[in-house]
């Protein structure tokens, strides 16, 4: 692909060394879990998201599952899930025996004020998820659960550094979880996550299952796992982590010109709200009733685009359930994710705008 839909061998040079050189070291360190890394990472994050607690993990699936076993979810409860997401936030609530009920979304595939509908004496909590990096409308969610005595747990695995009202995704739930896969706007060079809260309790409770229940070296309190984050990719997003806000500003640069460049073509759907505060620009999805023809034309004019999600969950084999979800299932088939990333520049944009205005302008 000339233009791909995200490249990360196209780092820049001077960070790439920047990387080499933690990873030397660390490497003469001789320290590959725990240590000064991870300390210092923690601390950036509960300094920069303004959340009191943030105990890292092995990656945002593990953090989703840390929460939900730390609030104490388990077989015979039930929690509400969106229909359009990632197969993690469902798949977590599984994994601790409890059931997903899915629940439909917004045109732009966000939890609506719906979800209450589908509580029930079972229901222990609701999980939005800030899809594409655009965050639900935490004020309204928070006060209907607290309400109904439900927990929240943010799914802000493609939110980091999205704030709505001053708050960070991740801050306003009783636990939120990020994930650092790769080609989130803030990747590890592998895997990693975080579990975000203001309880203390939960958060001794959350490293307790994440380390083998041993608060310390051979005392074990509880049945824990091992979802420990790496030093060395703790290491590497320490070094990220300098560039965060420079790469934002890049997403919203690259976002706004195919904003205006594309603001003509009446068959698509733009993602307006990419401008907004509380939009972190991780993913800029189009909407079309073209989907498919689409993303094979600009393959063949070498452009990468990626669908974020093909499929809803109640619609896959091991989720499948019942329900009205027109919206999320839409989004699922007209939804086309454009290249955006700190890495583009902006005569690649503007090609890319290019050939989809040459695509409607020659099938019209
Ligand atoms: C919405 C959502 N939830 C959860 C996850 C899980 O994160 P990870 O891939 O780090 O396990 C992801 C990341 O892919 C995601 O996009």
């Amino acid at each position: 692909m000339k233009i791909p839909f995200l490249d990360l061998s196209r780092i820049d040079r001077k960070l790439k060394e920047r990387l080499k050189s933690k990873f030397s070291e660390l490497l003469n360190e001789g320290v590959f879990s725990g240590g000064k890394e991870v300390e210092a990472l923690e601390s950036s994050l509960s300094k920069i998201l303004n959340s009191p607690f943030t105990i890292s993990c092995a990656n945002g699936t593990d953090a989703l599952e840390l929460a939900l076993r730390g609030l104490g979810i388990g077989p015979g409860d039930e929690v509400i899930v969106p229909a359009m997401t990632w197969v993690s936030t469902a798949e977590a609530v599984v994994l601790v025996g409890a059931k997903p009920v899915f629940v439909d979304t917004d045109e732009k595939g966000l939890i609506t004020s719906d979800w209450e509908k589908a509580v029930s004496a079972q229901t222990k909590a609701v999980i939005p998820v800030h899809l594409y990096g655009k965050m639900v409308d935490m004020e309204a969610l928070i006060s209907k659960a607290k309400a109904k005595n439900l927990f929240v747990i943010e799914d802000a695995a493609q939110a980091f550094g999205t704030f709505q009202n001053g708050k960070a995704a991740g801050t306003w739930g009783d636990v939120g979880c990020l994930s650092f896969y790769p080609t989130k706007n803030l990747g590890a060079l592998g895997e990693a996550g975080m579990c975000l809260t203001s309880s203390l309790e939960l958060a001794r409770k959350i490293r307790l299952l994440s380390n083998h229940g041993q608060p310390i070296r051979d005392q074990h309190e509880l049945v824990g796992r091992n979802s420990r984050i790496d030093s060395i990719q703790a290491g590497f997003l320490n070094v990220f982590l300098e560039k965060w806000e420079e790469n934002l500003t890049k997403r919203k640069a690259s976002a706004q010109i195919y904003l205006s460049g594309l603001s003509g073509i009446s068959e698509i759907r733009l993602p307006s709200e990419i401008d907004q505060l509380d939009h972190n620009a991780h993913l800029f999805v189009i909407q079309t009733k073209r989907r498919d023809e689409l993303k094979i034309f600009l393959a063949g004019n070498g452009i990468g685009t990626a669908i974020h999600y093909p499929m809803i969950l109640p619609d896959m084999k091991p989720f499948a359930s019942e329900g009205n979800f027109e919206n999320a299932r839409n989004l699922a088939r007209k939804g086309l994710s454009l290249p955006l990333n700190p890495w583009l520049g902006e005569s690649e944009v503007i090609e890319v705008i290019d050939k989809i205005k040459l695509f409607y302008a020659s099938k019209n």
